[in-house]
């Protein structure tokens, strides 16, 4: 039976396993997908595996989104320009890493029909997926994107990817936006909060990739002063679909069954 992998570290709270493994039974896949939690040291055996054909193909999330790129033979387009590889396949004995959650970002903010062209963009932190998020809203043709994380250097280090971004300090806001994407880890733990005031801010589009909880502080103080909120639950189910399709062929239906499961 083909196995499939989500690694990280930790890994724990990862819903890939569930996702995937709703699909196979739906699609009668015979595979298996499951979490392995990784240390860096361990990353050249999950290629060994990709190799002997013992894994057929891995997602990749934090914290080794950029550190798995040396140990593999190519990369797409997506994942050499955002330097992140989320999703890792084989084809032609080739070991190969994408990065979905560009197409992922895409397609979540295509469901809310919220046009993205020629506006102004917001991003607060330079973690893993930043690059991502960047490069999707490049692609939607925003006008301008600002950046704001504590540790500067990794700002500085995005600008290089995208020289065109303009890199504000923490706790900074830009002179007038449309979007805020929240891409750190704070709300993830109750009590934590983004020390920005957005309370005079109205129907703006506030995205915070978090999805567990569903509403962080964030995007219920957004939905107070009456602006549009999203978390990455959608992100998160469409990066998976991308992944699948890469992996078995064929695009699996997202439909509400699968976000029902999720929640729980
Ligand atoms: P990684 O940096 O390993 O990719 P990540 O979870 O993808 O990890 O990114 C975490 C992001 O949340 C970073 O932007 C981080 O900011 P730093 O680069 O300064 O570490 C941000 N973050 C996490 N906790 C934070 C906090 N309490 N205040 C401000 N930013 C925080």
């Amino acid at each position: 039976m083909k196995k499939y992998l989500v690694i990280g570290n930790p890994i724990e709270h990862s819903l890939s396993p569930i996702l995937h493994s709703y699909w196979f039974k739906q699609y009668n896949v015979e595979a298996q997908y499951e979490k392995k939690k990784l240390l860096d040291k361990n990353l050249k055996d999950i290629i060994t595996d990709l190799r002997s054909d013992k894994i057929s193909g891995a997602n990749v999330t934090v914290p080794f989104k950029k550190s798995i790129i040396p140990f593999l033979d190519g990369l797409t387009v997506e994942a050499t320009k955002t330097q992140s590889v989320n999703t890792i396949f084989k084809v032609n004995n080739e070991i190969r890493g994408h990065n979905t959650d560009i197409g992922g970002f895409v397609k979540s903010l295509d469901q809310l029909k919220f046009k993205t062209a020629g506006k102004k963009a917001f991003i607060l932190g330079a973690g893993g997926v930043t690059s991502s998020i960047i490069f999707a809203l490049n692609g939607m043709g925003v006008s301008k994107i600002f950046v704001s994380n504590r540790t500067k250097e990794k700002a500085e280090e995005l600008k290089k990817l995208f020289p065109k971004i303009e890199i504000l300090d923490w706790g900074k806001k830009p002179p007038e936006f449309d979007i805020v994407v929240n891409t750190t880890s704070i709300g993830l733990k109750e009590n934590e909060k983004i020390e920005l005031d957005f309370s005079n801010y109205k129907d703006k589009l506030f995205y915070d990739l978090i999805y567990n909880p569903s509403q962080t502080k964030f995007l219920l103080d957004a939905q107070k002063f009456k602006n549009i909120i999203k978390n990455g639950l959608e992100m998160f189910v469409y990066q998976a679909q991308e992944s699948f399709e890469i992996w078995h062929g064929f695009a699996p239906e997202v439909n509400v069954k699968i976000y029902s499961i999720l929640r729980k």
